[in-house]
This record gives C-alpha cells, sequence and structure tokens, in this order.
C-alpha cells in the first residue's frame, strides 16, 4: 500500500536476538566454552533496530558493547539463556538464535577452587538444553531462525537441523568461514526446501539480508 512505503520493514516487531558464547561453569574460576564472538548476533540486533524493530538482545559473555537502543540482557550458562528466552518467547515474532549454546556443562560444579595436586582430573559433561528445540516444540506463530556451523556435510547437517528444531530459516556456514571475523559466507536454508547460497560477505550485511528475508518471511506467512 501507499502507507506502507513509508513504514519500515520491521516496526511493531518484537524480535528476540541470542549472541554470544555461554560459559559453563567447572569451579568458581574455570569454565568450559567455545570461540563465538558475538560478532553476528550484536550485527543482527543492530540491523533488526534499524529495521525499526523492539530487539533484545539475550548474549552470552562478549567482549562486544551493547548495541545502541536496544535492550541488552546479559547472560553466562545456557541454563540462565533458555530461562531468559522463555520467559520472553510467548510474546515475540521472531527468534533468530546466532548464540553458540555449549552442548555440554560439568555434571556438578565444584565449590572451591580444583587443586592440582587432586588430579588427574576426570570431569563428566552432561548435556544442556537444547533452546531453539524447545522453541521449535512450543510454536505458536512465531518465526523460528537458526544457525550452524559446521565442519563437514554443511547440507545435510543444516537441513536435518531445519527440520528437527521446526525452524523457517536456518543459516549454516563452514566453521572456518565465520568464527571470531568480521566477515562469513553463508547459506539460506528455507522451510519450503529452498536454499541460497551468499559469497563472503561483511556480517553486517548478513545482518541486513536476515532482516530483510524475516520481514519476508513473515508478510507471506501473515504476520
Ligand atoms: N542451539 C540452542 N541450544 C543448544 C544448542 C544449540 O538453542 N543447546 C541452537 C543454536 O543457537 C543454533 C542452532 O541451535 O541456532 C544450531 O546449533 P548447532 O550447535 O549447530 O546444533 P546442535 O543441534 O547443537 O547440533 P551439533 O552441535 O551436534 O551439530
Ligand atoms: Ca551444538
Amino acid at each position: 500500500s501507499a502507507e506502507k512505503k513509508f513504514t519500515l520493514p520491521l516496526a511493531g516487531k518484537k524480535i528476540l536476538v541470542t549472541a554470544g558464547p555461554t560459559r559453563e561453569a567447572l569451579d568458581p574460576i574455570r569454565f568450559f566454552s567455545n570461540q563465538s564472538s558475538g560478532k553476528m548476533g550484536y550485527a543482527i540486533a543492530e540491523a533488526a533496530g534499524e529495521a525499526g524493530a523492539d530487539v533484545t538482545l539475550i548474549s552470552g559473555p562478549s567482549a562486544l558493547s551493547d548495541p545502541s537502543g536496544i535492550s541488552v540482557i546479559r547472560v553466562t550458562s545456557a541454563d540462565e539463556m533458555r530461562r531468559e528466552v522463555l520467559a520472553r518467547y510467548e510474546h515475540a515474532d521472531a527468534v533468530i538464535k546466532a548464540a553458540a549454546v555449549a552442548d555440554y556443562r560439568p555434571e556438578s560444579v565444584s565449590g572451591s577452587k580444583i587443586k592440582k595436586a587432586d588430579g588427574p582430573l576426570l570431569v563428566k559433561m552432561v548435556r544442556n538444553p537444547d533452546i531453539l528445540m524447545e522453541l521449535g516444540r512450543i510454536k505458536k506463530s512465531q518465526l523460528l531462525v537458526g544457525f550452524a556451523a559446521e565442519t563437514e556435510q554443511l547440507e545435510d547437517n543444516a537441513r536435518a537441523k531445519l527440520e528437527k528444531k521446526h525452524l523457517d530459516l536456518l543459516i549454516a556456514n563452514h566453521a572456518a568461514d565465520g568464527f571470531a571475523k568480521d566477515t562469513n559466507k553463508v547459506t539460506f536454508f528455507f522451510a519450503d526446501g529452498h536454499q541460497k547460497a551468499y559469497g563472503e560477505m561483511p556480517k553486517k550485511e548478513i545482518a541486513e539480508k536476515i532482516c530483510r528475508t524475516v520481514s519476508e518471511l513473515m508478510e507471506t506467512s501473515g504476520q
């Protein structure tokens, strides 16, 4: 419509973005984590804000500073991230899960520093909840966007995750192309079976493409 031309593409939409790694404590001073910098998720939160959305960024530990105009919730562990995401899920129009959530955590956390004289150390790791899987299971009309960094069989793994987690869109890359860098080389996998591969691009540009795609998907699904 004539009015629409002057409206930002994500105006009025509530969007939850997760970013960064999670940290899983072993004792008061040690943890397990991964190489995620948070750059992709922060860029998405920023782009969604610029596109007019009401954005909440739920971030694991990251050296990046809070994007302006966005409400940022800092978390540490996967369990904490899960709690903060679930608390806001019902009222969200879309969830974009760029966080690299740790799959495992130590079965128990020592209350005091583990001393080297106590070793050798065997740490039993147990599975963390899969936040995105849970969102997929209980989803109503929310649009769900997931990420996958793979070292092999990118397409098969991406398609499997898209289906298993009931996603509308999955953005996949080869692990070597994205971690801690300002650029990435991604492929978008859609629920209807089609896919779109992009060449190397700045994460800012990828973020803008993701936001544009989310807005288009919302439009087609009548949201
Ligand atoms: N994810 C999540 N909670 C987890 C693990 C992953 O929400 N405990 C989300 C990620 O944020 C990402 C998507 O699921 O959007 C895919 O993450 P990925 O690690 O690629 O997939 P997994 O299902 O954990 O499978 P695997 O690591 O074994 O490849
Ligand atoms: Ca994983």
